[in-house]
């Protein structure tokens, strides 16, 4: 398994199971035979609302010596209603508890994008938004790195973070993030966003690699595209004899990030981890490239205020 590495010497395998949209009833089981199958990275995140049965499965998987805690990664995220920095080590401590966890190896901020601390659901009116200046980045950042102080999280970083965003980030601070969570696939290669992540020792985790297909029916467009029926996709999977899920897999392995494919299905969840001896031809990666046309399934269009504050989520 291909792994990143953290200037601290910690790897992560590449390969992760997602966890966004894994119903709370199905999620442990999934993660059980991830776990048995291999799989040492889950990534979680608070706001779905599964941490609690995520943290059942862990609890499990220890207790049987499916894994050890040291040799297993888990990433979580800080949901928006939380970026007060009095507000953040309460979320990262709530989702231990859920997790029943000491620590995470990652945290990341989940949006650039701030909700009233009181905002349970989503936000229906512009009082549901803090402004950046109610609640700036950096304070959320500070509070971040206090939590690791605390050794609540091993590595922290960010979701969602266009390369503006980043920037100004780093600008102001000496403890920059470790990592940016964002949505990539053939159809969204977003270059720019990959190598400046690289030359800034920023790794990149790929979410919606297989397009997310699962989705509630308000998050989806009526004439998306889909990456796993691509023709191109089908044909390099079975020139190299493979699924085209695998291809979607692989093709991040290429790009050397770390990659979420989610599933709740031990036949996939196997399927999706063998995608590791997937290997891609430069050839390959080229026609993969024909594909980028720009296209993100989350919009990220749910951020609405009058004022249109956070409209431009992506600076694009
Ligand atoms: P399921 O959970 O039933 O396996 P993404 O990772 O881009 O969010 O995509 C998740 C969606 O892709 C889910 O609907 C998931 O369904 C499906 N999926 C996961 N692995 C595979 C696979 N190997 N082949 C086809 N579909 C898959």
């Amino acid at each position: 398994m291909k792994t990143l590495r953290f200037n601290n010497g910690d790897e992560l395998d590449a390969i992760g199971l997602g966890t966004w949209k894994s119903e709370p009833d199905k999620v442990q089981e999934a993660v059980i035979s991830a776990l048995k199958t291999g799989y040492k990275h889950i990534d979680c995140l608070a706001v779905y609302g599964n941490e609690a049965e995520i943290g059942h499965a862990l609890q499990e998987a220890f207790q049987k010596n499916i894994i050890a805690r040291k040799n297993l990664w888990i990433t979580s995220k800080l949901w928006n209603n939380a970026h007060k920095a009095e507000d953040v080590i309460p979320a990262l401590k709530q989702t231990l508890t859920d997790l029943q966890l000491d620590y995470l190896d990652l945290y990341l901020i989940h949006w650039p994008v701030a909700f009233r601390p009181d905002l349970k659901g989503s936000p229906e009116k512009d009082e549901d938004f803090l402004s950046l200046e109610e609640a700036p980045i950096i304070e959320t950042w500070e509070a971040m790195l206090e939590a690791k102080s605390q050794g609540l999280v091993k590595h922290l970083g960010v979701a969602n973070f266009s390369v503006k965003k980043l920037k100004d980030l780093i600008a102001k601070t000496d403890d920059p993030p470790e990592m940016n969570q964002v949505e990539l696939h053939p159809f969204l290669h977003q270059d720019e966003l990959l190598k400046f992540c690289h030359s800034n020792n920023i790794h990149l985790t790929a979410y919606s690699p297989l397009g997310s297909g699962d989705r509630s029916s308000e998050m989806k467009a009526d004439d998306e595209p889909s990456l796993l029926d691509n023709e191109v996709i089908k044909s390099l999977a079975q020139q190299h004899e493979v699924t085209p899920a695998q291809i979607l897999i692989a093709f991040h392995l290429h790009r050397h990030t770390a990659v979420i494919p989610k599933s709740t299905n031990s036949k996939r969840i196997k399927e999706n981890l063998d995608s590791a001896n997937v290997v891609l031809t430069e050839e390959d990666m080229a026609q993969l490239k024909s594909l980028d046309r720009h296209y993100r399934y989350v919009k990220g269009k749910f951020f609405k205020t009058s004022n249109g504050m956070y409209s431009n989520i992506y600076d694009e």
